[in-house]
């Protein structure tokens, strides 16, 4: 079975793909590395260089070459369900999950990692929290089409463990 972990920007999905897959044994895909290694620069360079639309045409690639595999957890990036039909495709192929926080707490999570996003360079230390739930809202939609939503104040490899007893055969 394929499994995606979805969310915002610092919801924790790469640390709770790679806890899950050391935990399960399951191979961990970051869609994110996974594109770095692929273009062969950062996805800041990406954005800089060639823009938002090229990453996102990539991202939908890659991903899409990915639902050709399976057997695996992947960690997507923030907007990856929100682009290209990517949502749809992944819940077709596979089991979404859905790590939920709210923009306070992710506010606190990206202060000291703007850097790595592009998308949230620009913003202003003490604007975070209001771009962050302003970003969120506009892709709430997207996100709630995951079979499961955690809150991610309360995940525990339990949580992960009853989905794969349900859905690996
Ligand atoms: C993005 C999230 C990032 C990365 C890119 C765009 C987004 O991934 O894919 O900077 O649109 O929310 P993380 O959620 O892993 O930071």
């Amino acid at each position: 079975m394929r499994y995606f972990l979805i969310g915002f920007m610092g919801s924790g999905k790469t640390y709770w793909a790679s806890r899950w897959s050391e935990a399960f044994e399951l191979p961990l895909i970051e869609l994110d590395a996974a594109i770095e290694g692929r273009a062969g620069c950062s996805i800041a360079e990406i954005f800089a260089q060639k823009g938002e639309a090229h990453f996102r045409k990539m991202e939908a690639a890659l991903l899409r070459e990915y639902l050709k595999k399976d057997n695996y957890i992947l960690s997507c990036g923030g907007g990856t369900p929100c682009f290209h039909r990517n949502m749809k495709c992944m819940n077709l192929k596979g089991v979404t999950i859905y790590l939920k926080s709210t923009p306070d707490e992710l506010a606190l999570r990206l202060a000291g990692e703007q850097n790595k996003r592009p998308l949230l360079k620009e913003v202003a230390k003490e604007k975070l929290p209001q771009v962050i739930a302003t970003q969120l809202k506009r892709r709430e939609s997207c996100y709630s089409k995951a079979i499961y939503h955690f809150d991610t104040r309360y995940i525990t490899n339990e949580n992960f463990e009853r989905i794969l007893r349900r859905h690996s055969l």
